[in-house]
């Protein structure tokens, strides 16, 4: 959300670019559409100028999202930026391709060989949480229609990413979140289960935490769930949000069951944005069984040609972040994931290795599960990681500290997210640098901030 800018503001009204200079003879507006039209190649270079000063891609270890793809996809998206995915009917080879890479994810997430799971593409991971917990709520309307009175409830970790909080607040579901401890900075299955009750539409499981890259027992979730349902009758179903992790456990983690191999795992996201390493606007949502996704969510539209169900909260949208995905899968298949997501991990753990030998701080996780991991500093370091984290960005390195959430929120930790563009060698650098900020705030101690920093946003 933007405010608008007051009219008698001191804020420039004009755009002052830096090269584009040499050819602009009249101030270009900044906050009201001109009279005048433009030349393209004027108007691009002011722009691109004004972008020069938003973040260094390479030095960003805060975002999870995908900042490189090959020219080759690329120039596939740029070509393909009129398709519209709604528009099946004018498209129906990007819509085939849609169906495809829901295919290709049904299998990666071990649904059975029925061919029964069935699913979407999204603009991300919150817009497939929004419609996985939907199709919770209507579900359970539907079984407690005759018998409920109460409020639908969502069991969910308090590490929940955002969008679990405004998926709970747009759709009127109350959040029964499990607090987290000490040692422990994802859900305990056996705390999400005490929390359950006849109201209760899902538990939400993350395959890993946004917090600290590390991934929920979702095996040992469901075994508790079936326990729970074995002793009081409450048949209660998993999502799994694995906006990262689907698309890294399956490469880098085979044997680790958490996906459609449980029988308790109703549905799954991931974003395609992330791990599934294409460039920002695709996620995935699939449900293991059309009895999982109630029918009156689906609408059909035939407004555009041909008849075409569809669950989505947006009509319009792009489709060329699917075609994206699409060449990823043929262009890197399983191999290429692999070898792209095991050095991520590699140089995960020998970030974190030498984090930890530097002898200030004390690591949450290794960057094992995801190629994340999340560290605070020892006690006795009387340093702030919110100063550390401006200092870093005066070295042009984004990395974030945050407070966890209620009940941890006086743990301040720094999180690193490894991607693909983030080598050995650019972590070598980024380990210099750390080390020589950290000793600059201990040899300046009253240099340090004593003002709150605000919290970071996951
Ligand atoms: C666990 C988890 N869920 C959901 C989201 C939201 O994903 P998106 O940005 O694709 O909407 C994120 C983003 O970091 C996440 O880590």
């Amino acid at each position: 959300m933007h405010k608008q800018v007051p009219k008698d503001s001191q804020e420039d009204e004009a755009i002052t670019p830096t090269y584009a200079s040499r050819f602009i003879d009249e101030p270009i507006a900044k906050y009201v559409i001109p009279d005048k039209s433009q030349s393209p190649d004027m108007v691009y270079q002011v722009i691109k100028d004004e972008l020069m000063f938003d973040g260094n891609a390479h030095m960003n270890l805060a975002t999870f999202v995908t900042t490189w793809m090959e020219p080759q996809a690329s120039r596939l998206m740029a070509e393909t930026f009129e398709k519209n995915l709604i528009d099946k009917d004018e498209y129906p080879q990007t819509a085939d391709i849609e169906r495809r890479c829901v295919n290709m994810l049904a299998q990666l997430w071990h649904s059975d060989n029925a061919g029964q799971a069935l699913g979407t593409s999204t603009v991300g991971s919150s817009e497939g949480c929004m419609l996985a917990g939907l199709a919770f709520k209507c579900r359970w309307q539907t079984a407690h229609k005759a018998k409920s009175k109460g409020r639908p409830n969502l069991v969910l970790g308090s590490n929940a990413q955002i969008c679990w909080d405004k998926f709970c607040r747009y759709w009127e579901v109350e959040p029964r979140f499990v607090p987290l401890e000490r040692g422990q900075y994802h859900l305990r299955p056996d705390k999400a289960v005490a929390l359950c009750d006849e109201n209760t539409i899902g538990v939400v499981g993350i395959l890993g935490s946004t917090m600290d890259g590390s991934y929920e027992p979702i095996a040992e979730l469901a075994q508790e769930l079936d326990e729970l349902q074995a002793s009081k009758g409450l048949d209660i179903p998993i999502h799994v949000d694995a906006a990262s992790g689907g698309f890294v456990a399956p490469f880098l983690q085979p044997d680790l069951v958490w996906d459609f191999r449980l029988l308790r795992v109703k549905s799954i996201n991931a974003s395609g944005h992330k791990y599934g390493l294409v460039y920002p606007g695709v996620g995935w949502v699939l449900w293991r069984h059309p009895d999982d996704l109630p029918s009156e969510l689906v609408f059909d539209v035939n407004y555009l040609g041909g008849e075409m169900p569809t669950f989505a909260l947006n009509f319009s949208r792009p489709g060329n972040g699917v075609i994206a995905q699409y060449y990823n899968f043929l262009r890197l298949g399983r191999q290429g994931y692999m070898r792209i997501l095991q050095n991520c991990q590699d140089t995960a753990l020998f970030l974190s290795e030498q984090i930890a030998k530097m002898g200030y701080f004390e690591l949450l996780s290794r960057g094992d599960e995801l190629p994340v991991f999340a560290f605070t500093l020892l006690p006795k370091i009387k340093v702030s990681l919110y100063d550390l984290s401006d200092r870093m960005r005066e070295r042009g390195w984004q990395v974030p500290a945050y407070s966890l959430p209620k009940n941890m929120e006086n743990l301040v930790v720094m999180r690193i997210v490894v991607k693909e563009n983030f080598s050995h060698d650019i972590a070598n650098m980024f380990i210099n640098d750390l080390k020589e900020q950290m000793e600059w705030l201990l040899a300046h101690p009253y240099a340090h901030s004593s003002v709150p920093h605000p919290s970071f946003h996951h």
